[in-house]
């Protein structure tokens, strides 16, 4: 189903849980239109890709201009999630580890193996992992998947 639905088809969640999909919707749009099927000081763990310090390297910057320009900062989307009618109750980053160890690491050798793929298509989609992965490593830690553990506050706002 389209997320975007959720409170149409389901009422009185307990808990929502949303690993690096409300951003297809928009984070404060998915976090606003998720609100009214959540019961009363239920719970919701959505996770967002955020800039982290404030220090990103301008080729970092570069990348997400055009890769993901509605990024924004752990601050700026607790403030969010306050104005939405959610009490933030913790915030956990993924660390480092978690995008390379069984991911990057695979992905990396794979991506660079097609970047002289006879189809053009494929070419330009090698070349764009490639390039990703080159962005995460030269980040210095200024983004990453960040969880927002919420509870439902209506009274909040
Ligand atoms: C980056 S993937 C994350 C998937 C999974 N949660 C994970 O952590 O591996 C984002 C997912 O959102 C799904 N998606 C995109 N727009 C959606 C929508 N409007 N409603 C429901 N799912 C959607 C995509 O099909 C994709 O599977």
């Amino acid at each position: 189903m389209d997320m975007k639905d959720i409170p149409q088809s389901f009422q009185g969640i307990d808990l929502l849980w949303s690993e690096g999909a409300a951003y297809n919707i928009g984070f404060a749009n998915a976090l606003a239109t998720w609100a009214p099927a959540l019961t009363p000081g239920g719970y919701m763990v959505v996770s967002e890709l955020s800039w982290l310090n404030g220090q990103a390297p301008e080729a970092v910057r570069d990348f997400f201009r055009s890769g993901y320009p509605d990024m924004q900062s752990v601050t700026h989307n607790a403030a969010v999630a306050g104005r939405a009618g959610y009490k933030v109750l913790a915030t956990h980053t993924l660390p480092r580890q978690a995008w390379v160890d069984g991911y990057y690491e695979i992905l990396a050798p794979r991506a660079k193996a097609l970047l002289d793929h006879p189809a053009a298509a494929v070419r330009v989609f090698a070349a764009a992992t490639v390039r990703e992965i080159e962005v995460f490593q030269g980040s210095g830690d200024s983004y990453g998947y960040v969880f927002y553990a919420l509870q439902e506050d209506r009274t909040a706002v």
